[in-house]
């Protein structure tokens, strides 16, 4: 299992296990986490499920994939250095403990 902790806008932190090869996308919505909303479902069309890659996390997250970056100019909320679409980080062994941050708003 892989644990994983997300940190809403409003500072509410929920806690939960997911698989390796689940994305923080599709666990955010299995779980029912409010701030990633994820219209196009994981495809890369959309911006909401834009997240901040907590302090010391991005080295084990990796680089944005091809076309995120233009994907994430769509987004809502402020882009900064921290921010990913969370349907593009796939879950490893490696991710235990992974922390991200929500934005305000996603739409
Ligand atoms: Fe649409 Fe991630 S869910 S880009």
């Amino acid at each position: 299992m892989v644990k994983v902790t997300f940190i809403a806008h409003d500072g509410e932190t929920t806690h939960v296990e997911a698989e390796p090869g689940d994305t923080v996308m599709s666990v955010a919505i299995a779980e029912g986490i409010d701030g990633i909303v994820a219209e196009c479902g994981g495809s890369m069309m959309c911006a909401t499920c834009h997240c901040y890659v907590d302090d010391g996390w991005a080295d084990r997250t990796g680089p944005r994939m091809d076309g995120e970056d233009d994907m994430l100019d769509s987004a809502v909320c402020e882009v900064t250095p921290a921010s990913r679409l969370s349907c593009q980080i796939r879950l490893t062994e490696a991710l235990d403990g992974l922390v991200v941050r929500l934005p305000e708003d996603q739409v």
